[in-house]
């Protein structure tokens, strides 16, 4: 098959979609690899890099998505891009349709073939998210700790400690992906942490996982509050799929804590789980109310996209090979996590919570049926 595989173009988005390690994987797998030019700088993946790895480095990204049977990226495809795409083209990224009704009319009308990460789904759990969880989650320790100093009107408060100094107290609220990567980062800097949870085997398998200056607790609301109190960091790290995040914070609650507490709310993404979280950028990503330092930015990973480029490859890979070795027909038949993936086959919706979102009840097709399997 050919692999195409585009700079991205969205607003300060430096990751790529293939690395030379995993363009390279395709290429020893037989199929071709077409690069555009610079696709990798932002992620400090020189052209040269991919040249060494078998790939075809072309100018523009009008020929790499004229050359490509499938294009591998990390965002949805952006208006410039619309008129690239080709019809029936197979394209493997991130697209949160939801979202976007304008993509996913052009995607219908185009009959492409969406293969979006944020669905592909196995086991319960979603392979391709999870690396920017855990990008997020331990970004959100070092974030809280760097804005807890005093020149950013924190409250000057080391988070490791020093001899004889007590360390910060970090809590995080939510222990899933991103809670437990915050938890395991703060309580590697030294920090005293709490993680809160509602669900008890999560929280068990936590105390087993996390070292000792860690303790899980059941988040009831009591037990929030008077953690609150004590905070100098708060990590939001709560998810209820498909859902508006809880307000698990209000703003009453923040009189209640020291001056100068962080708040991270990397729950931001899906409305924030503070009720005074409103999203920021990387350009302008905090502020203050009630002396309470707000950081909400909706992109995290991208602060660390060489690392965040490198996570999401190797999570994407394996699933881009069987695309790129069997067609989208025989993947997914063969793989149901791909099936899950699939949002948009020849002019239908094949992923029903998007045809849901946009009462077009009508252009769904369960994806087993449109794939004609
Ligand atoms: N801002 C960013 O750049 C960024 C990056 C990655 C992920 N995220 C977001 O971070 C959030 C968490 O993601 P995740 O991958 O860790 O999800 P996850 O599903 O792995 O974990 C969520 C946890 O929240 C817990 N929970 C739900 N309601 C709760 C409550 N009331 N009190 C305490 N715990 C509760 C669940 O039991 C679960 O363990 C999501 O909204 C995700 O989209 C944001």
């Amino acid at each position: 098959m050919k692999i195409g595989c585009p700079k991205e173009i969205k607003n300060n988005e430096f990751r790529v979609g293939l690395t030379p390690n995993t363009a390279h994987a395709y290429v020893q797998a037989g199929h071709s690899v077409f690069i555009e030019s610079g696709a990798g700088l932002g992620s400090a993946l020189p052209d040269c890099e991919y040249e060494a790895a078998g790939c075809t480095i072309l100018k523009t990204a009008a020929e790499v998505w004229s050359a490509a049977d499938m294009i591998v990226k990390v965002k949805e495809p952006l208006k410039q891009e619309y008129d690239l795409m080709k019809e029936g083209q197979l394209i493997f990224t991130y697209f949160h349709f939801a979202a976007d009704r304008e993509l996913l009319d052009v995607c219908l009308k185009k009959k492409i073939i969406s293969e979006a990460y944020e669905t592909v789904e196995e086991n319960h759990t979603l392979p391709l998210l999870k690396p920017m969880s855990e990008v997020a989650g331990r970004m959100s320790a070092l974030m809280g700790s760097y804005y807890l100093s005093k020149h950013y009107c924190g409250r000057g408060i080391l988070p490791c400690g020093v001899t004889g100094v007590s360390p910060a107290q970090v809590l995080i609220l939510g222990g899933g992906t991103v809670g437990a990567n915050a938890a395991k980062t703060a309580a590697g800097l030294g920090a005293n942490v709490t993680v809160c949870d509602l669900n008890l085997a999560r929280l068990e398998f936590l105390s087993e996982i996390l070292p000792s200056n860690v303790t899980c607790l059941y988040s009831d609301p009591l037990t929030v509050k008077t953690a609150l109190k004590k905070a100098d960091i708060v990590i939001g790290a709560v998810l209820i799929p498909g859902a508006k995040a809880p307000k698990l914070v209000t703003k009453e609650d923040l009189k209640t804590m020291q001056s100068g507490a962080v708040m991270v709310d990397v729950a931001i993404d899906q409305g924030g789980c503070f009720e005074t979280s409103r999203p920021t950028t990387h350009s302008d990503p905090v502020y203050t109310v009630d002396n309470i330092i707000h950081y909400c930015v909706a992109n995290m990973p991208g602060a660390y996209a060489r690392t965040s480029t490198f996570a999401l490859n190797n999570a994407t890979l394996p699933y881009g090979l069987q695309l790129a070795a069997k067609g989208i027909k025989k993947a997914c038949k063969e793989n149901t996590a791909l099936l899950t993936g699939l949002n948009t086959y020849d002019g239908f919706i094949t992923y029903e919570p998007v045809a849901q979102a946009f009462g077009l009840e009508k252009l769904y097709m369960p994806p087993l049926k449109a794939l004609d399997l």
